[in-house]
């Protein structure tokens, strides 16, 4: 990826954070995820009173980019801070960014210190992936 374009979706995933509906948990969460062509969606988590309602922030930003008409996707970033480390992606995320590419980036950043943290690829901490196969 572009030093331009990975600079870009860092401060998106930072910026977009602010945005997040997290009256329930007070985490807010903040996700940019690049296509191959280099554009960027983002997605915030949106939470719900039922519970299990609430969507990830990297969910909302792959449904927004799929919604648009993309579907190759070279990485995300995904920005928090608990307890002063950015978190991971939850399961159910992993397994929805792996039907669209199971090699994805993954980039953790952290929103305290607006550093990168973790830098990895989907399949070192999605290993085993369900998959049903695909029609197209
Ligand atoms: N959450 C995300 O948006 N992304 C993650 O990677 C982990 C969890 C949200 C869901 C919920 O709004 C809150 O964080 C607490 O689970």
């Amino acid at each position: 990826m572009k030093n331009e374009i990975f600079e870009k979706a860092l401060s998106s995933a930072l910026e977009v954070r602010k945005n997040a509906y997290a009256p329930y948990s007070n985490f807010a969460v903040g996700a940019a995820i690049v296509t191959t062509d280099g554009t960027i969606f983002t997605g915030v988590n949106v939470e719900n009173s039922s519970f299990g309602a609430t969507n990830c922030a990297e969910r909302t930003a792959l449904f927004s980019a799929v919604t648009a008409g993309y579907r190759d996707f070279e990485a995300i970033f995904i920005a928090s801070n608990l307890s002063g480390k950015a978190v991971f992606p939850c399961g159910i995320c992993r397994q929805v960014l792996a039907d669209f590419n199971p090699e994805m980036r993954v980039i953790l950043v952290n929103s305290e210190t607006k550093k990168v943290e973790q830098d990895l690829l989907l399949s070192d901490i999605f290993p085993g992936i369900f998959e049903f196969g695909k029609e197209q």
